[in-house]
């Protein structure tokens, strides 16, 4: 990544050391990347409600496409705050939070949570995790902060330091060490936006603490949700056609500019040509520019590296033929 030069390797200080959360909250502040330990797996840190900073785990993760990330905050109440709380929610709450488990709940109106933390979706995902130096770590940065798996794209969760270092030791600022993650598998995630709960992945809460709960959950098939969150029906799609690699512009369009292409673009994702920069722009410029009057949205040739990969494959989605 730009900030950091290839050969920095991150310091690596104790979850349980005031100082080095203090020093992390204030990284997270400030939009830098931070692992550090939750009872589940490693994540990768960065302040959610930062559309760049959030950008920037994406291209540390090398991820080719836009998942949607966990919000990770100190409180039950802090979760419930930013989703639209429905009673099998603050069940669930109650029986599981501080734990295992994630909520995708609906945003609630004003919900600070980046657009790009949500890859687009009206719905954001909550977990307040077990670990209690994690909880600190989250009441300390006074933000959610998304994380997901501390592993570069494709490879297996870290449930150690040392694999965080390995994977990504130089693109973060820090990495706190809270030794072995006691679960070692990533949060059952539960979708509650919807008429009935959905389990849309397996993991340390069960499917039958959570039918005690809330009883019948009926689970995504596969190929549903899970594998592939960038497809959901819900996913935001302008209203307006998107014509990808536009070099003019015709009547009736807005035009989406990258690095500077046309004085007269409405909008331009990175006037410097930087992917990060433009990822971090991407939904809420797709949203803005989808306005009455508007017919499509014209968009420039971006390059198909680093996160340009990430940013076309959401576009070549927006720009698909409507079912
Ligand atoms: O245990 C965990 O959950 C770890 C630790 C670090 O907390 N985090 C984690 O994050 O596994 P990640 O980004 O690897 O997984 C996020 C999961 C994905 O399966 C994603 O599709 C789903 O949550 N998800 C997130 N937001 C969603 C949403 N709005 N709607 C549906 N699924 C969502
Ligand atoms: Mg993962």
């Amino acid at each position: 990544m730009a900030q950091l030069p290839a050969s920095r390797i991150a310091p690596i200080h104790p979850v349980d050391d005031p100082d080095a959360r203090a020093e992390a909250a204030r990284l997270l502040r400030a939009g830098q990347l931070v692992a550090f330990p939750t009872e589940t797996v490693y994540g990768l840190g960065a302040d959610a409600t930062d559309e760049a900073a959030v950008a920037r785990i994406y291209a540390a993760k090398d991820r080719p496409r836009f998942n949607p990330l966990i919000s990770h905050v100190a409180t039950a109440e802090a979760a419930l705050a930013l989703g639209q709380p429905t009673p099998d929610a603050e069940r669930l709450a109650t029986a599981h939070w501080p734990g295992p488990l994630t909520l995708v709940l609906r945003r609630r109106p004003g919900c600070p949570i980046a657009w790009l933390t949500s890859a687009g979706l009206e719905t954001v995902a909550l977990r307040v995790p077990g670990s209690a130096p994690a909880r600190a770590l989250l009441a300390e940065a006074g933000r959610p902060i998304a994380a997901p798996s501390a592993n570069r794209s494709g490879r297996v969760s870290p449930t150690t330091a040392a694999h965080v270092a390995e994977e990504l030791g130089d693109r973060v600022a820090l990495i706190l060490d809270g030794g072995p993650c006691p679960v070692g598998l990533e949060s059952t995630v539960v979708d509650l936006s919807g008429d009935r709960p959905r389990l849309l992945r397996p993991g340390a809460v069960t499917r039958e603490q959570l039918e005690a709960v809330l009883g019948p959950v009926e689970l995504a098939a596969a190929g549903d949700t899970i594998a592939a969150p960038g497809m959901l029906a819900s996913h935001y799609a302008p209203r307006a056609a998107v014509r990808l690699d536009a070099t003019d512009r015709r009547p009736g369009e807005a035009f989406l500019d990258f690095g500077g292409t046309r004085p007269d673009a409405d909008l331009d994702l990175s006037p410097a040509g930087d992917p990060v920069e433009a990822a971090s722009r991407l939904f809420a410029a797709l949203r803005g520019l989808d306005r009455p009057g508007v017919t499509a949205i014209a968009v420039a040739p971006i390059p198909e590296a680093g996160l340009g990969t990430a940013i076309n494959d959401r576009l070549r989605r927006a720009a698909a033929p409507r079912r």
